[in-house]
């Protein structure tokens, strides 16, 4: 008999787990009895936890499940002697063992898992349980990470049996047997510019980027998944402290024991013009966004900083071995901030819990989201409920994958660890506005004047931005492709002072340019207080995710047409 570990337990510390062997037959492959040891423990679950984080090990889960069943489906149980034969299961048996069950089963495809012993090693228990009772076919193209042949295996060891076929209908299970995880997500504005349903992701169309706030219903909108059920009252924050100590806040105690801050700050996805690389260099590996996956918006709620010190951590006194803030959202996405950064009393770190006034949006994280000004979005994690103080950076694959820019050497095929996260984002500007407009009508339009102008101008706007809360003090704009520069006005939406301790918002710009004077192709960049700017090409700073593009915004100028596609 060949014993084999539960691959995920080389990660556990030894000595602290009492491992449960279990018996399984072996259903494929020589009729023997499997050895499988399992992980049944809370203290395991958090050591998986640490060790790979709840989105990942969801989507270990999941994917595997699907792939599992795709890869050993086809191969129908062997009939032999000592092996049983297949066991036949109603649905309506599967639908008894849901989440709330004594024990859990799920479906793939048309086999049946009996998932319980699964369930307490699993950091995602919580979100692998929405399966529980059904079928987990439909979340499994929404995690696509870790098909690795171990894992497979794992959900093989809880195969129990086959759906009963009179339940089947074309073979296959009927659909009203399948949770639709996307049951939650909110009916979207049709002026959003969808590039995926579901998951949502769609950007903000240009008519709304030129308004210094962007309104909560034209905010772009980036899930990785769905989005999860949270209510008010139900929801809670924990803080995780180096030490183990946890401490508890409903929705309640954060808005009323904490200082109410508010801040105006730009969020920007890293995938931000990326198809702008993609036509400019070449295809790069993500959804297209044009300029509309960046909005800006009013944010309210407590500062992060104050919660951590409240929950007992030393926020004035930082141990070497502290160095991130991990926070997890209610469906299993997980990001990380440096800790520095989450502490900083001038770093403006929100538990946010309104935007412009309002409640957040569902799809903006009701009812709490991190917001961390300066950084890339992927780390404003939404619905967060967990935020753990840590010597590691977040295990989730949105941190130690994805969302990192390798050379433009490089493909798909890379060391992942060797590429630092992405953190603060690089100088960003592009034009959102290029209108032929008649000289008289610059008097009332809010433009810039220019006195000796004669004839008619084309006018244009747009928005420029820069990480780390890095003030942009120059736009500059071509009318002629990059050959002569004009300097555009900035706007000054914000007083002096207001809006946080560093400039998070985005800065409009607006600029007139005389028409005889306007070539094929207008351009843009900016530079920020560091004196970073954009460069002008984008194949040597290609990299094969299309992340951070911010090379030359350029945009084509046809006479009598204003809109910016
Ligand atoms: N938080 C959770 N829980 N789930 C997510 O999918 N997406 C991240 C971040 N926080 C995400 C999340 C990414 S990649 C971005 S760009 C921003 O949220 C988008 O925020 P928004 O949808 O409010 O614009």
């Amino acid at each position: 008999m060949k014993q084999r570990l539960h691959p995920f337990l080389n990660i556990l510390p030894k000595g602290k787990t009492a491992l449960r062997p279990r018996i399984y037959p072996r259903l494929h492959g020589s009729p023997c009895t499997r050895l499988l040891f399992t992980a049944p423990n809370t203290h395991r679950s958090r050591q998986f936890h640490k060790s790979l984080g709840p989105g990942l090990l969801v989507a270990v889960g999941l994917s595997a499940s699907f792939i599992f069943s795709s890869v050993v489906h086809a191969e129908a149980p062997r009939k032999h002697d000592d092996v049983p034969q297949t066991r036949l299961i109603r649905l309506s048996e599967v639908e008894k063992h849901g989440g709330d069950a004594e024990t859990q089963w799920i479906t793939k495809g048309t086999r049946v898992y009996d998932i319980t012993e699964w369930i307490p090693g699993h950091p995602g228990g919580e979100v692998i349980l929405r399966a529980a009772g059904g079928a987990v076919d439909s979340y499994w193209d929404i995690f696509t990470i870790h098909k690795k042949q171990e894992v497979y295996d794992i959900l093989d060891s809880y195969y129990i049996g086959d759906v009963d076929p009179s339940d089947l209908i074309d073979g296959e299970v009927p659909v009203d047997h399948i949770d639709n995880p996307f049951k939650n997500d909110p009916i979207r504005d049709e002026r959003l510019i969808v590039h995926s349903q579901y998951p949502c992701n769609a950007e903000t169309p240009t008519t709304e980027l030129v308004k210094f706030i962007t309104p909560n219903e034209t905010f772009y909108v980036r899930n990785h998944m769905w989005v999860p059920e949270t209510s008010l009252k139900g929801h809670t924050i924990t803080i995780e402290l180096p030490n183990g100590d946890e401490k508890m806040y409903t929705m309640e105690e954060l808005t009323e024991k904490f200082q109410k801050v508010s801040i105006t700050a730009a969020l920007q996805c890293s995938g931000n013009r990326r198809k702008d690389m993609s036509e400019g260099s070449r295809q790069t590996n993500g959804l297209p966004w044009s300029i509309g996956g960046i909005s800006n918006a009013v944010w309210s709620g407590v500062r992060l900083r104050d919660v951590l010190e409240d929950a007992g951590f030393p926020v004035n006194d930082l141990q070497d071995d502290v160095k991130h803030a991990q926070f997890m959202g209610a469906e299993a996405y997980g990001a990380s901030i440096p800790i520095d950064k989450a502490v900083d009393k001038r770093g403006d770190v929100l538990l946010a819990y309104e935007m412009n006034g309002q409640p957040l949006p569902h799809d903006h994280g009701f009812p709490v989201r991190v917001l961390v000004p300066g950084n890339v979005a992927a780390r404003s994690v939404k619905w967060v409920n967990r935020v753990v103080v840590s010597e590691e950076e977040s295990p989730s694959q949105w941190q130690q994958r994805d969302y990192k820019c390798f050379g433009p050497n490089v493909n798909g095929n890379v060391d992942w660890s060797t590429a630092p996260a992405i953190q603060e984002m690089p100088v960003q500007s592009a034009i959102t506005s290029l209108r032929d407009i008649s000289c008289n009508a610059t008097q009332d339009s809010g433009l810039p004047q220019i006195n000796d102008l004669k004839g008619d101008v084309v006018a244009v706007e747009g928005y420029a931005y820069s990480g780390g809360g890095r003030a942009i003090v120059r736009v500059d704009l071509s009318a002629d492709g990059g050959r002569t520069w004009h300097q555009a006005q900035l706007l000054k939406d914000l007083p002096e002072g207001e809006g946080g301790h560093k400039a998070w918002a985005w800065t409009r710009w607006r600029s007139v340019i005389p028409r005889h004077k306007a070539g094929k192709c207008f351009v843009v960049k900016a530079v920020d207080e560091a004196y970073n700017t954009q460069a002008g090409e984008y194949e040597p700073y290609y990299n094969f995710r299309g992340n951070l593009t911010s090379s030359w915004h350029k945009v084509e100028y046809r006479p009598g047409e204003s809109e910016i596609t």
